[in-house]
């Protein structure tokens, strides 16, 4: 039989100045798209919505929509998007074209599959693959999500990406509420300290995200961090960690996201998940009580920024 774990004071938190709330951890939805058969994702999200857990990050291009229908069709079932639930979701661009009309397309596609009227908050997704000219022109894709949360069509908007030299350039705009940052703060990479400085100054709220890297944090058999092949430092690094973390009673995926939970700066950590067995064990991960003493051990294993995502 599972218990449900005693969950911390601050277990829900606001999402800086919007007005929305999150969970200490939040629903990555990235991976339920992809996952064969597909009740597997709509199981996930299903068993999210029974769950401490009460945010989802998705995105309008995750498995190319396949993340928003299996969401739209848990949610659909569960009779509408519970109230104390935060529903996130990132305008996309189609190829090349990130333009102020692609973000209105991307806004309707992503409503109708997830089946909501209103999205609380909508990121820009992944801006630096693209432009930075053409994304940020007059009447182009950041214009047209500052007048979507201006027309109250969205209630807040936010900024998502990797690169954080990229990101940096797009906090300057100074017009998003919330940074969604990935792989870039964990046990294993700390490239994010400066935007993640940067946007709290701002008074934005932080989200942080891929805490296990999508690899070698969470499964031992992984040779990859952050989407691509990690490099020998990192992964001698990992299994050093994994040493340390079994000498204290524990195990390195349950570091890895404590490492984030306990960050008081994060509103949310986003763990990726696919099965919905996942779902009871990241909550016992996340509430787990682990001793004072492992951190600095950790601390002392990180690797050096030259093996950072982003040196
Ligand atoms: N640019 C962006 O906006 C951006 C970029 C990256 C990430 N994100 C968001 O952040 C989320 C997290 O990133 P991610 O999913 O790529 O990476 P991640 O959270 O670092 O790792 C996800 C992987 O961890 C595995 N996992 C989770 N819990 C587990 C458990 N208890 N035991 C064993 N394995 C477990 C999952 O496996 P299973 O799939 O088998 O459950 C999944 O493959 C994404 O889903 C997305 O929502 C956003």
């Amino acid at each position: 039989m599972t218990t449900t774990p005693e969950l911390p004071a601050d277990w829900v938190r606001p999402v800086g100045s919007t007005g929305l709330r999150t969970t200490a951890v939040m629903l990555g939805c990235s991976p339920l798209g992809h996952v064969e058969p597909a009740s597997e994702g709509v199981a996930t999200v299903r068993a999210v919505l029974g769950s401490p857990i009460r945010a989802l990050d998705t995105s309008n291009d995750y498995a190319d929509g396949e993340s928003e229908r299996r969401i739209g069709q848990a949610l659909a079932e569960a009779g509408g998007l519970p109230e104390d639930v935060l529903l996130v979701t990132k305008v996309d661009a189609r190829g090349s074209d990130f333009s102020g009309r692609r973000v209105r397309d991307s806004l309707a596609e992503s409503r109708a599959r997830l089946g909501v009227d209103e999205l609380g908050l909508v990121h820009l997704h992944d801006p630096e693959y693209h432009d930075f000219d053409h994304v940020t022109e007059p009447g182009g894709a950041v214009d047209t999500l500052v007048a979507a949360r201006e027309s109250g069509e969205v209630r807040a908007i936010g900024l998502a990406g990797g690169d954080v030299r990229v990101m940096a350039r797009y906090l300057e705009l100074g017009v998003f509420d919330v940074l969604l940052t990935h792989s870039r703060w964990s046990l294993l990479d700390r490239s994010a300290g400066p935007i993640i400085d940067a946007a709290l100054e701002q008074g934005m709220a932080v989200m942080n995200a891929a805490v296990y890297g999508a690899g070698i944090l969470v499964d031992p058999a992984s040779t990859s961090y952050g989407y691509r092949r990690a490099p020998s430092e990192l992964v001698e690094a990992a299994a050093a960690m994994r040493e340390v973390c079994a000498r204290h009673g524990t195990d390195l995926r349950t570091a890895a996201l404590q490492f984030s939970v306990r960050d008081e700066r994060f509103a949310s950590t986003i763990v990726g998940m696919s099965h919905p067995d996942r779902v009871a064990a990241t909550v016992e991960a996340a509430t787990a009580d682990l001793p004072a003493d492992l951190w600095p051990e950790l601390e002392a294993l990180v690797p050096p920024r030259r093996v950072w995502l982003d040196a």
